[in-house]
């Protein structure tokens, strides 16, 4: 399950209503960047590095191998859900291959983000690319790694000194204390221990007994490090090839891709976005969708659905169903432009720039279709929902290549409509 655009398109809410059919949800890319909203009963969570999975008792939720781990917000965000009465130690489980974020991290990236000569791309400023830029290095510190006081101690006198270094020069960065670090980040570990295991193997052995495991992504298509608009993206792989390196599962065990879309389109940060509108019409889009980041609280950019980019999202995910969420943001508008082409230069473009400057030149080309001005709130079968809502529907799926499975049209979990094709598909898999 994973976002299909630029992040936020609701997969907090749909893992959360899939995963009563699920034994296991498990977190494979990102960190807690990811701000997956749900809400149960009126009442609404904000997890970001927990699977949302972990709402449900009889589901466990492993953070996996690709997943960057920030031990501090970890244990903050466990003790809030044992506040709220989730049997974390029993739910919970953390890779031992998972890379940690150091206090350092979140020193270089804030420091870079606003350095002369740097593109600035709108990170959530939570550590994740100076992270993942270790891990690639060879220079990282994992979870396993964490647990081991001596290698914890020198990893840490020796990242100080380079990084120190590094900022003070660059930035003119304070440098940070290693022994107070070390002091912290082994208190953290302490705490951490208990849930640590090899999830690749776990993984691997739920699925031999029959078990069903869904692969929770963070952030979207477009944001990935391959595939996104780089280097606007995030530092890790959001797309379907990520369930496979970030958990230790392999290709042949995956059943489907299911990607979650908004029924327009937004996104948070920096970056080219073809079908952004700048007018009253995005305006109305970010209030009706309260579009503004879980995380950073910053007003998410808005636009119209764009079909190209949801073809190519599909192609390179291999999506077999789509979610589409958010539905009932456009139920008072008359008119819905859709992207149906780009164009640059007024050619047509059949396949998606690799580069930014070719993203910024796309013209999108639109089809109006007509708005229901109703509400589709409360509708619970893909029947109740008004005549143009449906034939929307149509459009979106045919156009893109891949079936709608489900349709979202409220935050609540009860705001759903799923269809019979999808409810047979799923179930299909289970057996
Ligand atoms: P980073 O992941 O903090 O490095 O940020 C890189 C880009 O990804 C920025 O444009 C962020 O706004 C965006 N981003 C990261 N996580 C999310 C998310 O969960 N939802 C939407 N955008 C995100």
């Amino acid at each position: 399950m994973l976002g299909a655009q630029w992040g936020d398109e609701g997969k907090g809410k749909i893992v959360d209503v899939l995963s009563g059919a699920f034994d296991v949800v498990a977190r494979y890319a990102g960190g807690h960047n990811a701000g997956h909203t749900v809400i149960i009963g009126g009442q609404k969570f904000i997890l970001q590095l927990v699977p949302c999975g972990v709402l449900r008792p009889d589901c466990l939720a492993v953070i996996g191998n690709g997943v960057v781990l920030d031990p501090m917000a970890f244990l903050k965000e466990i003790g809030k859900l044992r506040e709220l009465g989730v049997d974390v130690d029993r739910q919970i489980k953390v890779s031992n291959r998972a890379q940690v974020i150091l206090e350092y991290h979140r020193m270089i990236e804030l420091a870079a983000e606003s350095a002369p000569g740097r593109k600035k791309i709108g990170t959530t400023s939570r550590g994740i690319g100076p992270a993942y830029e270790d891990k690639m290095a060879r220079n990282g510190l994992r979870v396993v790694d964490l647990l081991n006081e001596d290698l914890l101690k020198t990893h840490i006198e020796n990242a100080c000194r380079e990084k120190n270094t590094v900022a003070q020069a660059l930035f003119g960065t304070h440098p940070l204390d290693p022994a107070r670090m070390y002091e912290e980040y082994a208190r953290a570990a302490e705490q951490l221990r208990p849930f640590v295991t090899d999830t690749a193997e776990l993984l691997n052995q739920a699925i031999a007994a029959g078990k069903s495991v869904m692969f929770e992504g963070a952030q979207g298509t477009m944001l990935d490090i391959d595939h996104g608009t780089y280097p606007f993206v995030t530092s890790s792989s959001a797309t379907a090839g990520g369930a496979i390196t970030g958990t230790g599962v392999g290709p042949t065990r995956v059943g489907t891709v299911i990607g979650v879309t908004k029924a327009y389109v937004t996104r948070v940060g920096e970056g080219p976005f073809p079908t952004e509108v700048h007018d009253r019409a995005g305006e109305v889009l970010r209030e009706r969708g309260q579009e503004f980041g879980a995380v950073t609280g910053r007003p998410r950019r808005c636009g119209w659905l764009d079909l190209p980019l949801l073809r190519y999202s599909n192609m390179i995910n291999g999506t077999e169903w789509l979610v589409v969420t958010k539905l009932d943001v456009l139920d008072e508008l008359p008119v819905i432009p859709v992207c149906t082409g780009y164009a640059i230069d007024g050619k047509p473009v059949d396949t998606m720039p690799a580069d930014v400057r070719g993203l910024e030149l796309l013209r999108p080309m639109y089809t109006e279709l007509k708005g229901w001005r109703s509400s589709t709130e409360k509708a619970q079968r893909y029947e109740d929902l008004p005549e143009e809502a449906r034939e929307y529907l149509s459009f979106l799926e045919r156009e893109s290549g891949a079936k709608i499975g489900m349709i979202s049209t409220g935050p609540d979990r009860e705001q759903t409509i799923t269809l019979p094709a999808f409810e047979a598909a799923l179930r299909a898999l289970h057996a």
